[in-house]
């Protein structure tokens, strides 16, 4: 989702350069509460804000293949859309989208989202030992 850069109906803070976004893959961000934000950059140099946590059993979607403006799950392949952080058919389920912007270069992410969004998510018991799957 790429909302209007001017919308200051939004408290936008700066979470990374879309230069170190690899085209067609991801960055973690992490936040202080609750599972890390997958920010993703599409082949067309579009941004989308997902919690990084797979809508099937929990896989880190951060760490999946990016084609079009889907995420290829990377432990049963399901296709989540970037946009509505939707499952494609027949699966079925969703995880978080977040609000984000692109503005000269640098992608934000919604501030009062980040804080207060999908806080009671947690990884699956039998997904990855770390609270994070963001590489350090
Ligand atoms: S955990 Fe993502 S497809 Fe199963």
């Amino acid at each position: 989702m790429n909302p209007n850069p001017t919308d200051d109906t939004r408290r936008w803070i700066p979470v990374a350069r879309i230069d170190d976004i690899p085209v067609a893959g991801s960055r973690c961000v992490q936040r202080p509460q609750g599972l890390d934000v997958a920010v993703f950059r599409t082949t067309d140099e579009q941004v989308f804000a997902l919690l990084d946590r797979c809508p099937h059993k929990g896989g880190p979607l951060s760490q999946g293949i990016v084609f079009g403006h889907r995420v290829a799950c990377p432990l049963h392949n399901w296709t989540i859309g970037l946009d509505s952080g939707c499952a494609q058919e027949p699966d079925e389920g969703c995880t978080t989208p977040f609000a984000v912007s692109l503005q000269d270069g640098v992608v934000h992410l919604d501030a009062d989202e980040l804080a207060t969004q999908a806080l009671a998510e947690t990884r699956p018991l039998a997904g990855p030992a770390r609270r994070s799957s963001c590489t350090p």
